[in-house]
């Protein structure tokens, strides 16, 4: 199969993988309007195209919280993305590292930030969920910093759980049938790599971060009971504000949406904010983040980083984030696609395309480095 762009990965993701595990990662929350209308609003920007600049040298380098990056974009923290290759996270982490461009380790990662950056020479970036045990939060956290983690993501957006009719379907709910849905895709793909990485063979070290937590024996069910247990609805910012004080590197506000939340994660000192709404995994019916993107830079000016996810498909979307207020993009599913696809290499294949794209979207629209990139640029929005 010819892999020419993302859908080709994605095609080929949708091949290889059990059902479910599909489904869990390409799906988003109730009729998934907001999961649409992410890349759909992002199509509808029309940039300018300008000509008869010299764009024989294009750079897509730059800098993030001090990091210089080959390009603007991170791999965002993905649950269980472990679960799309063997040892999947840290395959992927590699090929972000080779890539020259940061890697995000999710709380519920398959693989432990241990196992991870002892696969990589740089530390990784770690993402963090409010979670209701205050003493493990701490731990994790102590385990991030010991892992030299020094950009902590703090994820905001999801209090609770949002339904995902597709997840009901395939039998990946929160607690139900996991362990029975995995075992029979597994019959019928014969592909033991899953059944391994996931613990079924009770290798408890496959559980990620939360392992210690959930026992010796724990599989992949307590894994998610405990997921449904541990979300802790009674967040404020106020709880943000104590963590970020606890936490000394950059401390980077992941899943805002409005524009009086960012001057709010501006104002307790976060050093960047996301402006997601999780890939369209929450609340359906919410704005698209490119939409959300300018009135939050608005809002915000130069007082805080910002970063904006959801809905990126190609280096044209890169472009496109940029100019509207962002300095670097996350993509999730598409690393996640590729992963599963052609496991590391696929990866890097994907990152690979992205740079290419965003050259080529560059010097169409007459850029030649990052920081010619700007509104300007933009011929409309809609
Ligand atoms: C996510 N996302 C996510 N975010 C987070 O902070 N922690 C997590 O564990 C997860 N888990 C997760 C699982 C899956 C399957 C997906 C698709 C997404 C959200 C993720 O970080 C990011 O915000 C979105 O994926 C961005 O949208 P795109 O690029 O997938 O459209």
């Amino acid at each position: 199969m010819i892999l020419a762009n993302i859908d080709d990965y994605r095609e080929l993701a949708r091949r290889r993988l059990p059902h479910f595990l599909f489904e869990y990662i390409d799906g988003g929350a109730f009729s998934e309007t907001t999961l649409r209308s992410n890349a759909n609003d992002l199509q509808k920007i029309l940039l300018r195209q300008r000509v008869l600049r010299d764009v024989s040298e294009v750079s897509t380098a730059t800098t993030l919280f001090g990091q210089k990056l080959a390009m603007p974009i991170g791999l965002a923290p993905v649950g269980i993305a472990g679960l799309n290759a063997r040892r999947g996270e840290v395959q992927a982490a590699q090929a972000a590292e080779a890539a020259g461009v940061p890697f995000c380790l999710s709380t519920v990662s398959a693989c432990s930030i241990d196992e991870v950056r002892a696969g990589v020479n740089n530390p990784v970036w770690f993402q963090l969920y409010m979670i209701r045990d205050r003493g493990f939060l701490r731990e994790m956290l102590a385990r991030a910093k010991a892992a030299g983690t020094n950009t902590l993501l703090f994820t905001v957006d999801m209090p609770v759980p949002a339904t995902r009719y597709r997840d009901m379907r395939s039998g990946l709910s929160y607690g139900t049938m996991f362990q029975r849905k995995l075992t029979r895709s597994l019959q019928v793909l014969r592909r033991p790599q899953w059944a391994w990485d996931v613990g079924i063979c009770g290798r408890p070290h496959s559980l990620g971060n939360i392992a210690p937590v959930l026992g010796e024996n724990a599989g992949i069910d307590e894994f998610w009971a405990w997921l449904g247990k541990n979300f802790d609805p009674t967040v404020t910012w106020a709880d943000i504000d104590r963590i970020r004080t606890e936490w000394d590197g950059h401390f980077i506000i992941k899943g805002i949406l409005d524009p009086d939340d960012a001057k709010q994660a501006a104002n307790i000192g976060a050093n960047g904010i996301i402006v997601s709404n999780h890939g369209g995994r929450q609340l359906d019916g919410a704005s698209s983040s490119i939409r959300a993107l300018p009135k939050i830079a608005d809002a915000v000016g130069d007082d805080v980083t910002l970063l904006m996810d959801s809905g990126i498909r190609s280096g044209l979307d890169v472009v496109r984030a940029l100019a509207l207020g962002a300095k670097a993009v996350m993509i999730g599913r598409p690393w996640v696609y590729a992963l599963a696809a052609r496991q590391k290499t696929g990866a890097s294949e994907i990152l690979q395309l992205f740079a290419n794209e965003m050259r080529v979207a560059m010097a169409l629209s007459g850029c030649t480095k990052i920081s010619d990139i700007n509104r300007d640029m933009i011929e409309s929005i809609d």
